[in-house]
């Protein structure tokens, strides 16, 4: 049989745990979400969520013992997210994880979190093979790749300001909606008609695969200023913003597709959850003879099974070193770990 996978996420607002194995698949994952913590202060307090992850991590590791009946010594390696994120909750899965695989002598792997969103689809079935598009949207990142395979990531575009995720959980706030704004304001907008406000669709002509959200969240303010606040009105608004980044987003997908004549495109991160997007993407790439990757909706937003399968992986090219001297790594550019390899 091959090796256990131990998977620690710990980079923002949740504590992910998880146990994959080759032929098995995902064994168990647990998970704790901190946003009702957050949610009172409009946003993720850094010290609060090192806090709680202190407090969930061994508590969710013991659940996935129980829930599997997988000991501790059966495990073959840990993997951790070693960033980026924040720096004081990476610190607590990465000393978390290199202490456990000291005492179990095994070994520790530091993994980037980005990758383990991006390879999260090869969890679901179909699978998608390489080498595929990935259009990575979350709460930090919008970047567009090409992956020829594990650890082969070519950076075709990413936002130069605001990310995705944040373009949402920002116009969310500025409607009076609370954190994390991206599915509230979904939710907002399902009872909006469409067009009945245009917002700005900033970079769509740029001629490359880069985005920029900055301009879209101060229309945002401008219009919310000028509108009356009844609830139509707000459902309204919510869903010109909606429209606003989904058309953003599928035409740069769609122009990467274009540019690398691939014809696979993985959607990962938190903003992948957003039904309007996924319907729109389903229906570009569709015409195109395309088809689109999805991982399952619970792995969209952060989790521990993402980040064991994606040790499980790294595992899989090369045997793990026991050197337990760790650091981690806030901010890390994917592309260099295509580097290292
Ligand atoms: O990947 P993720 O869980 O964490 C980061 O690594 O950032 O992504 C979180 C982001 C937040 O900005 C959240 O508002 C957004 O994903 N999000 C959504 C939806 N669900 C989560 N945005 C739009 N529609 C959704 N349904
Ligand atoms: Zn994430």
């Amino acid at each position: 049989m091959s090796p256990i996978t131990r998977g620690i996420e710990s980079s923002c607002d949740e504590t992910g745990i998880a146990l994959y194995q080759a032929e098995r698949g995902l064994l168990a994952h647990a998970l704790h979400t901190q946003v009702a913590m957050h949610s009172e202060y409009g946003g993720v307090v850094p010290e609060l969520a090192s806090r709680d992850h202190v407090r969930r991590v061994i508590p969710l590791i013991r659940q996935v013992v129980r829930e599997t009946g997988v000991s501790m010594a059966q495990i073959n390696a840990i993997a951790y997210t070693q960033g980026p994120g924040l720096g004081g909750a990476l610190l607590v899965g990465a000393s978390v994880a290199n202490a456990l695989a000291y005492a179990l002598d095994i070994p520790a792997i530091g993994i980037h979190h980005l990758e383990g969103h991006l390879l999260s689809p090869l969890l679901s079935d179909p699978a998608p093979e390489f080498p595929f598009v990935a259009l990575l949207v979350s709460g930090g990142h919008t970047q567009l790749m090409r992956v020829d395979g594990v650890g082969q990531y070519t950076l075709l575009g990413e936002t130069l300001d605001d990310a995705a995720g944040e373009a949402f959980d920002k116009s969310a706030k500025l409607l009076g909606l609370g954190y994390p704004g991206g599915p509230a304001l979904a939710q907002l907008s399902a009872s909006g008609h469409p067009g009945q406000y245009k917002l700005p669709r900033p970079m769509l002509h740029s001629g490359n695969l880069d985005f920029s959200f900055s301009g879209l969240k101060t229309a945002v303010l401008t219009l919310v200023k000028q509108s009356d606040d009844n609830e139509q009105t707000r459902a309204n608004i919510a869903c010109a913003v909606q429209e606003a980044i989904v058309d953003v987003l599928a035409s740069k997908a769609r122009a990467a597709l274009t540019h690398t004549g691939l014809s696979r495109l993985v959607v990962a991160g938190g903003v992948g959850a957003n039904q309007s997007l996924r319907y729109r993407l389903s229906e570009d790439v569709g015409k195109r003879g395309g088809a689109v990757f999805y991982p399952d909706l619970q792995f969209c937003t952060d989790n521990g099974a993402m980040i064991a399968f994606a040790g499980a992986l790294r595992l899989a090219q090369q045997p793990g070193k026991k050197d337990y001297r760790f650091n981690v790594k806030p901010r890390w550019n994917l592309a260099e770990i295509t580097e290292t390899l």
